[in-house]
């Protein structure tokens, strides 16, 4: 069939049964942007047949990745806003933390460049999601355990060298972190991804993976203004995968001399009702905390911040008792 794109009006012509049935985007090889793929695809038979013979793959890397199906018990989540600076990573690190304090198998999947989660647990791997995806180092060294029941797939410059190889992808590419994680994740309770400021593919790689997002959301203009544009970035991937979910909003950074960050805290509950958490206060000891390598329930377990962050864990897990 032929497809054009969207961006060039360049026309392609494919064999849309080598295109496995959960590739959605496609990448214009005129103009090199990404566009959705819209094949129809046969409704199988209502009778029993012989199953068909699996389509060849497109790529040797496809071949060698594992097919993506998605577990049922483990639950994925991505912290994630395209604004900078609003707890991403703060929030990531101890939500993953204190979930394995809670008893709860975590693997922690840093996507930022700066690499910055390994950093506030304290911990220097020697690869990480880069290496584990281009296969340079086999999963058991890539990911590493950095508390009782807490490992880590870091982060960090290396990242770079993975947003071409997602780039370089014909197809499917926004598949490469879902086919990467999903074989190891049955080891695991939760998959806790934090991702970078802006929007990139490895964002997208982030969203066709995860099935429920945390977003954290600093009650200032700026961020609430970014949430918006957030949301609608969001329904443009819900309209190729449905699954992802906006599933919690947390307000940061909660300074409760600041009125208009009442203001903006009563509009969110409006607005998101129980999608709302329990806000995140500003408490100097979660900034103080990764200078040490440590998380705030290591550092200073007391603080507003420690307590805060077991607030919402308690709501994630929905286990009221947690830490009582
Ligand atoms: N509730 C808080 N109170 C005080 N400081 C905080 C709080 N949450 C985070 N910080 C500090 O604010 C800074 C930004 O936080 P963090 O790195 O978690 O944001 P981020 O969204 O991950 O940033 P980026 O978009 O650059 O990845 C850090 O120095 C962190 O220690
Ligand atoms: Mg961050």
């Amino acid at each position: 069939m032929i497809i054009t794109c969207p961006h060039c009006k360049k026309q392609h012509n494919i064999d849309e049964k080598r295109i496995p049935p959960n590739v959605k985007m496609a990448r214009c090889q005129g103009c090199g942007q990404q566009f959705p793929l819209d094949i129809p695809r046969e409704t199988p038979p209502p009778t029993a047949q012989p199953p068909k013979p699996a389509a060849p793959p497109l790529k040797s890397e496809e071949a060698a990745a594992p097919s993506w199906k998605p577990s049922q018990e483990t639950r994925r989540i991505g912290v994630s806003l395209s604004k900078g600076g609003v707890g991403k990573t703060t929030t990531s690190v101890n939500l993953a933390a204190g979930l394995a304090l809670a008893g709860k198998r975590v693997l922690l999947v840093d996507t930022d460049t700066q690499g910055q989660s390994s950093f506030m647990l304290g911990v220097k791997p020697k690869g990480g999601l880069t290496e584990m995806v281009t296969g340079e180092l086999p999963p058991e060294e890539a990911i590493v355990q950095a508390r009782k029941n807490l490992w880590i797939l870091a982060g960090g410059k290396s990242l770079a060298g993975l947003k071409r190889l997602i780039d370089r992808k014909d197809y499917g590419g926004e598949l490469t972190l879902a086919q990467a994680l999903t074989p190891l994740e049955k080891d695991y309770d939760y998959v806790v991804v934090d991702t970078s400021p802006g929007w990139d593919p490895l964002t997208v790689n982030v969203l066709f993976y995860v099935n429920e997002l945390l977003t954290p959301v600093s009650l200032e203009v700026m961020s609430i203004q970014g949430f918006g544009e957030f949301l609608k970035s969001i329904a443009s991937i819900q309209k190729f995968r449905k699954e992802v979910q906006l599933k919690y909003i947390l307000p940061t950074f909660r300074d409760m001399r600041v009125r208009k960050g009442t203001d903006f805290l009563e509009q969110l509950e409006k607005l998101y009702g129980e999608k709302v958490c329990t806000p995140i206060r500003y408490n100097i000891r979660l900034s103080e905390a990764p200078a040490y390598g440590q998380t705030v329930f290591e550092f200073a377990p007391g603080s507003n911040g420690a307590q805060d962050y077991r607030d919402l864990i308690r709501k994630v897990t929905g286990e009221p008792d947690l830490f009582t």
